[in-house]
């Protein structure tokens, strides 16, 4: 495939063979990938093995020959549980992309560097990070005084830091939003003193963002406690994760690796962080990346949209790291909506949709179904899955038969006959309950305006076993 064809709409990209039945396929063009894909189905029916490596393995294949337009992917990898690492590794090295591969785990060499977008931007890159952390308040629609608030109190704290410490990092960062932030501590002669330097330096071309910090600090002195104490209470868990082992690995602990080569320069980014057993750092962790993948698709330019490569956001764990809401830079919903134009796309699994209810409430989780176009439905218990499967992968004819018996007491011949009578009727192709019915391993699917409903045995393609690995690093 060359560089032209990548770019066409209608071209083939993905093709998954199917064992039953025989001789099928599922096909995606680059115009249904761009329409987001999610996959459903209980534990251990098939959605990472079925579909989530075989699209990653065609999508590396398929693009590898281009530089200029080969696939960015950033992956989000929540069960930390080695495969799908392994998996990459496996995918990327027959693709010939090894070297474009980069994980980032508790024992990569790589980080993350969340100080990035000041180091790019000066200090209107503090916006892009306080956004981003604000990802970790609860959202509540009956009262967003509370969140929007504190993330411009974030957003003051940040600015007061990149203005005025000389030395920048992010454990120094942490150390300054605790002391701020929770501590109160701001009366002493060092903030006193970078005040100062401040005011002093209202001429700079930064002056609008000064005075306005100045205001927020004279602001967060004056609030009365109760107020305050809110705030405390609201960074208090950001602060605990943000000062976690994990996190610190995460954000500074190596080489940093930018998620935006992913989208620019067509890398392969992999997060592995273990979102069960460390849930809030998971949170975090994915959050901050996906925000990252999110605002790098959207500073693309509509008008240079037909030399952009297509990027896309994996999450085989969906709800583990899912976000809600509206005008975020991390939010699901809205990018889902956003991104396809700027020839991003996601890929994301999950066992069912409660567990998104649980993690972004059912108004976000229903808004982010919206868009998906290619829906596959395995094995599962889901009431409403069911409902969305029957209302949406079409109806099927059906023959119905009525005989009427005659009743007992009438003897002339013509009654004791049954009457009977076909007639043609038209009922949906996988009604409810049918998705529970299911073999393990076989998937109904909706892709685009196609609709598979006969049930599809799609061949899986499994990570590596730890020797077949050792092998190949050998
Ligand atoms: N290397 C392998 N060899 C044989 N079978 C495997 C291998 N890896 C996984 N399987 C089996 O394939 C089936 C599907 O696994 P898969 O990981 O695709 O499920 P899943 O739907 O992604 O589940 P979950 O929601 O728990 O991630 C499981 O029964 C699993 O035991
Ligand atoms: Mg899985």
């Amino acid at each position: 495939m060359n560089s032209s064809d990548i770019n066409h709409l209608d071209d083939s990209i993905i093709n998954l063979p199917c064992y039953e039945p025989a001789g099928s396929s599922v096909s995606m063009t680059i115009a249904d990938l761009m329409g987001h894909t999610l996959v459903t189905g209980g534990s251990g029916t098939g959605k990472t093995t079925r579909v989530i490596y075989p699209m990653l393995k065609q999508l590396l294949e398929k693009t590898a020959s281009s530089s200029e337009t080969k696939v960015g992917l950033c992956i989000i990898d929540t069960k930390a549980d080695g495969e799908m690492i392994a998996y990459l590794k496996k995918a990327c090295l027959e693709a010939g992309r090894l070297k474009d591969l980069c994980v980032i785990d508790c024992d990569s060499d790589y980080c993350v560097d969340l100080l990035d977008p000041v180091k790019q931007n000066g200090i209107q890159g503090a916006e892009v990070i306080s956004g981003l952390l604000a990802a970790l308040i609860p959202e509540s629609e009956i009262n967003r005084y509370w969140e929007v608030t504190f993330e411009s109190m974030l957003l003051l704290a940040l600015r007061l830091y990149f203005l005025t410490a000389e030395i920048q990092s992010y454990s120094d960062m942490v150390k300054f939003l605790i002391r701020y932030l929770l501590y109160f501590d701001v009366l002493n002669d060092e903030f006193k003193e970078a005040l100062y330097s401040l005011q002093e330096d209202k001429e700079t071309k930064n002056a609008a963002v000064i005075e306005e910090t100045l205001a927020g600090h004279r602001m967060w002195k004056t609030l009365d406690v109760r107020t305050r104490s809110v705030f405390q209470s609201m960074a208090a868990p950001l602060l605990n994760s943000l000062s976690s082992k994990t996190a610190r690995k995460f954000f500074s602990g190596g080489k940093a690796c930018s998620v935006q080569d992913a989208t620019n320069f067509g890398k392969v980014f992999a997060i592995s962080v273990d979102a069960i057993r460390e849930p809030t750092v998971g949170a975090l962790v994915s959050t901050i990346i996906k925000g990252q993948f999110y605002d790098s698709i959207l500073n693309r330019r509509h008008r240079d949209r037909n030399e952009q490569r297509i990027a896309g956001l994996v999450m085989d764990d969906w709800p583990l790291c899912a976000t809600g809401g509206v005008n975020n830079r991390h939010s699901d919903v809205s990018a889902l909506g956003m991104i396809r134009s700027r020839r991003g796309f996601v890929i994301a699994a999950t066992q069912g949709l409660s567990a998104l209810d649980l993690k972004i409430g059912a108004v976000s989780r229903r808004a982010a179904m919206g868009n998906f176009s290619n829906v596959f439905f395995f094995r599962g218990r889901d009431f409403e899955l069911d409902a969305f499967a029957s209302t949406y992968l079409g109806e099927r004819r059906k023959v119905l038969q009525d005989r009427t018996k005659p009743a007992k007491e009438h003897t002339s011949r013509r009654q004791a006959e049954a009457l009977e009578h076909e007639r043609e009727t038209f009922v949906p192709a996988v009604p409810v309950g049918a998705l529970a019915r299911l073999p393990l391993g076989e998937a109904f699917a909706l892709i685009g305006g196609a609709v598979h409903s006969q049930p599809l045995c799609l061949v899986p393609d499994y990570a590596p076993t730890l020797e077949v690995e050792h092998e190949q690093e050998s």
